[in-house]
């Protein structure tokens, strides 16, 4: 604005000097078209006028004011060049500044180009992310589910498990009585398969025993052949019509019983007669000794018999027998009337 009101001030200057007539190398078209060179024209015209002054001063007849206020438009001109100069530097400065700016500019962009791919990077990382996340609030809801059905049925396992329990403590108090019972069992047990084994043994000793026991029996009737005797001699009786004879004691071909082991022995026999009118009788000895003399006498016409038994104590090899009575016969046939026993009672 200033340098504009110079100029104008200037240019009335000029116009009024080369209305006067007097030497004008510019015109005012010229100063108003050539706009870019205006300063340098202005400058050298004021130069030019400068010196038309010094040296038309004293012939030209200008009035005094006018020079000096174009000798002040000179100054202002002067002030407006270093004015200028140092608007010239500021531009230079501002340019470098402006350099460096675009410079730190270029590398903005740039930088921001690598920022905009990273960005975009990372959009696509937080775009996958958000995939995930949905696949992972799916997965994480179905757990949920999952979650809530394994509560109901902990839940439900917990009250059989209660349940279980309890019937448990019934049982195990059940079982420690069945417990008990079965130690007390075992113990009664233990007790009776001592008592078993002993006995066991005992039947065992007894087996034994009754194995090594003689056994000793004889039974045998006289004859088949009728009457025996009488005679006048005593003579032993032999029971040939042997019926039992265990252990071989007896000899029906001797009519005599050899003990075989010392003992208690039971003896019994029954003599019959069947003469008419006559005695019926016989002895029985144990080795010479007589133990007994049974005998009847036959008065009527019929049968008469006698009996009779002994417990007789027997040292191993003593003998048993019977003799006919002298003088008195006895009777026996298919009927078995005649009969000598004995056995072994119990050895010693
Ligand atoms: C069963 O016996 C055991 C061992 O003697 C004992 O610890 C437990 O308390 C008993 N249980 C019941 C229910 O009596
Ligand atoms: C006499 O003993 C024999 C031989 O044991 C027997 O066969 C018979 O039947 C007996 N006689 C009588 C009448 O019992």
């Amino acid at each position: 604005m200033r340098s504009a009101a110079v100029f104008l001030a200037l240019l009335l200057c000029l116009q009024w000097t080369w209305a006067q007539g007097e030497s004008g190398e510019v015109t005012g078209t010229d100063a108003e078209t050539e706009g870019g060179n205006r300063q340098e024209e202005v400058q050298f015209e004021i130069q030019g006028v400068g010196a038309a002054h010094d040296q038309s001063s004293s012939q030209t007849n200008i009035s005094p004011d006018i020079w000096a206020e174009l000798k002040e438009l000179r100054d202002m001109a002067i002030e407006q060049k270093v004015e200028l100069r140092n608007s010239k530097s500021k531009i230079e400065k501002l340019e470098q500044e402006n350099a460096a700016t675009q410079a730190r500019l270029t590398a903005s962009e740039s930088k921001n180009a690598v920022l905009e791919a990273k960005m975009s990077f990372y959009e696509g990382v937080v775009k996958e992310l958000q995939r995930e996340n949905m696949v992972l609030e799916t997965r994480m809801s179905s757990s949920e589910n999952e979650v809530a059905e394994l509560k109901r049925e902990n839940a439900a396992t917990q009250a059989r498990l209660t349940a279980s329990e309890s019937k448990n403590a019934v049982l195990e108090s059940r079982v420690n009585t069945s417990e008990n019972l079965v130690a007390e069992l075992r113990r009664e047990n233990m007790v009776l398969e001592t008592r078993m084994s002993s006995s066991e043994n005992e039947v065992a000793e007894l087996k034994r025993e009754n194995a090594d026991r003689p056994k000793v029996a004889f039974s045998a009737g006289l004859t088949d052949a009728g009457p025996v005797g009488p005679f006048n001699t005593e003579i032993t009786l032999k029971f040939s019509k042997v019926f039992t004879n265990i252990g071989q004691a007896y000899s029906p071909t001797t009519g005599i019983f050899t003990a075989p082991v010392r003992g208690v022995y039971y003896f019994r026999f029954t003599v019959w007669g069947g003469r008419p009118s006559a005695w019926m009788g016989a002895y029985l000895y144990h080795n010479e000794k007589r133990m007994t003399l049974s005998y009847d006498y036959n008065d009527e016409q019929a049968y008469v018999s006698a009996s009779n038994a002994l417990i007789l104590q027997l040292e191993k090899g003593d003998v048993v027998y019977m003799t006919l009575y002298p003088g008195s016969g006895v009777f026996d046939d298919s009927f078995n009337r005649t009969i000598f026993s004995g056995f072994l009672l119990f050895a010693l």
